[in-house]
């Protein structure tokens, strides 16, 4: 090329990323999203003239109340809010906090075991939810309506009820004993006294009149006054530590996104107390140096494991909340530190991760949270992952309050290097400690080039980060969602020292050939993960939306807008 034709070719991009390419909008809005009736919420939202941003919170409020295994008001996420013309770009912070009482050995038995079923079940397990407090601050400072139209849909379909699905229903199964040591809880997610049938029709009244308390009175609908008194009573009822100081203390946090480039596309994603946008970028930086495009798919899959690898590796000693302790991210995203990982990887054999883990007890499917993506016809963008953790939360509702707990608190790492429900460790960065936010993996996320924008996230626990790292790949090797949500998923944690294969997604020779590398490969008895993307195309300004085939239940939609 010459050079005139390059300083050409330089001058058009550069005008794209500031001039043009900011003043395209789309000719249509999207969202994907995990349930199509809190799909129809979103849609419904951008229909009455909505930004992304109300939208986003509808969408919230609608999963809380139709995917409660996933995501709800008692629970918290992070929502990643973009404009096309970059005037914003924020990720909204509403992870749970420890509570004020909560102390760094609270689940150790008398032998220093951690005690799982309280770490896990019941009022112990719960952080102070931050989802409430998210829909509200993103409604008053970022949407354009009023909350009684923003959670409208979501109070609608409380009351009057919606139908279990099929996850519902397999989720439920996996929680109905824990469910049933709650006879009020129990009767509001199996009012027949067992696990619904799919099609039962599903009412959450206190729920409802909780969300109705938002709607009237804001952030203090649900952390002051009679709602939180009820939660405060009913957590510590069933041995919880929550106050109303707690409660009245908590705040939404706006958090800078981590950025970084690969391969001419730039990425938006999540920064702590997320571990899924440092992870990402660093897996990205790590294989930039390698033409992956050439490589033979037990090479590939060997380089990306040897990736996902190290990454866990750093996630398990260097990340926790950033309020709290420090965490060198600069050095961790530096493209130097990256060559540096470099040097201990060999393309002809797997380094076995130096330390053992004990024995996980690693929870195999990955949907107990819940993703979206959109888009509204201006460009505006939200990713957002919510959770209440594992499947039904803490499986516990403080009485007439139709609120779900969260076992948020399994995040933290309960004991130096103990494994948790995701069989990940941690150390000192990620201890208990008062209003300290638990370490995530969510990654809500975003990439983009001047020709292509990818919105993309899933839940699954330690594995959301590898998901989103090979469907972000598959994007920028050309593909649409329907393609990024579908590609079969494998992933290293660092510890177990696995290379973990969804069923029936590897060949027995590939297996064979990553096993004589010295990979260990466990492949799975399920699926894991629930991708939701949205696709915008700033070429021929089309818009595409997908949803993870692995559930039926999802929405995706394109809605074309005249102009
Ligand atoms: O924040 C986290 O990383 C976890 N609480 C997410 C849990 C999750 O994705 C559950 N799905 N398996």
């Amino acid at each position: 090329m010459s050079k005139k034709i390059i300083s050409l070719v330089l001058l058009v991009s550069l005008q794209l990323a500031s001039g043009a390419f900011a003043q395209i909008k789309p000719n249509s809005y999207a969202v994907s999203s995990a349930h199509e009736l809190a799909t129809e919420a979103g849609l419904s939202i951008m229909a009455q003239g909505g930004n992304a941003y109300d939208a986003a919170v509808a969408v919230s409020a609608a999963l809380a109340v139709v995917e409660p295994a996933s995501s709800g008001i008692g629970g918290g996420g992070f929502w990643l809010l973009q404009s096309h013309d970059d005037s914003l770009s924020v990720m909204i912070d509403g992870r749970e906090v420890a509570p004020g009482a909560a102390h760094r050995d609270m689940y150790l038995d008398e032998e220093g075991n951690v005690n799982r079923d309280l770490a896990v079940n019941g009022g112990l397990a719960a952080g102070i939810p931050g989802a409430p407090a998210g829909w509200v601050y993103i409604a008053e400072n970022y949407g354009t309506l009023p909350l009684s139209v923003l959670l409208a849909p979501a109070i609608d379909l409380a009351a009057n009820g919606f139908p279990a699905d099929e996850k519902y229903v397999t989720l439920l199964g996996m929680r109905e004993e824990v469910m049933n040591r709650w006879p009020e809880t129990a009767a509001i997610f199996m009012p027949q006294g067992s696990v619904p049938e799919v099609g039962d029709l599903i009412v959450q009244t206190d729920l409802a009149n909780t969300l109705r308390a938002i709607v009237e009175n804001g952030h203090d609908g649900f952390y002051k006054g009679e709602v939180a008194e009820l939660l405060v009573e009913g957590t510590r009822a069933v041995g919880g530590i929550w106050t109303m100081e707690d409660l009245a203390n908590y705040t939404v946090k706006e958090r800078t996104p981590i950025t970084t480039t690969y391969k001419g596309y730039e990425l938006i994603t999540a920064p702590p107390p997320s571990s899924g946008g440092i992870a990402i970028a660093q897996m990205l930086n790590l294989i930039e140096a390698y033409d992956i495009d050439q490589m033979s798919a037990v090479e590939r899959t060997h380089l990306l494991s040897e990736a996902m690898r190290r990454a866990y590796r750093d996630r398990a000693l260097y990340l926790g909340d950033t309020d709290f302790v420090d965490v060198p991210i600069d050095l961790l995203l530096s493209k130097d530190y990256a060559a540096g990982m470099r040097t201990n990887l060999r393309l002809d054999k797997a380094t076995p991760s130096s330390m053992l883990a004990d024995d996980p007890d690693i929870w195999p499917e990955g949907n107990n949270t819940t993703h979206f993506s959109l888009i509204d016809a201006e460009g505006n963008m939200v990713s957002a992952t919510l959770t209440v953790n594992l499947a039904y939360g803490a499986a516990y509702v403080p009485p007439g309050t139709g609120v779900l707990l969260n076992n948020e608190m399994d995040d933290f790492s309960a004991k130096p290097g103990a494994p948790n429900a995701f069989g990940l460790v941690g150390f000192e960065a990620n201890a208990i400690e008062p209003y300290k936010r638990m370490l995530s993996s969510m990654s809500p996320t975003i990439v983009r080039s001047p020709e292509r924008v990818a919105v993309i996230g899933t839940p699954g626990g330690s594995r959301i980060i590898t998901m989103v790292f090979l469907g972000l790949l598959d994007f920028i090797d050309g593909h649409g969602p329907d393609s990024w949500v579908s590609v079969p998923r494998f992933h290293h944690q660092y510890l177990p020292d696995q290379i973990f294969i969804e069923p029936d997604s590897m060949s027995a020779e590939d297996v064979a050939a990553l096993e004589a590398l010295g990979h260990t490969v466990e492949e799975g008895s399920r699926t894991w993960g629930n991708m939701h993307g949205v696709m915008w195309d700033l070429e021929t300004n089309q818009m595409e939306a997908a949803h993870d085939p692995r559930w039926s239940s999802g929405g995706a939609e394109v809605v074309p807008v005249k102009r």
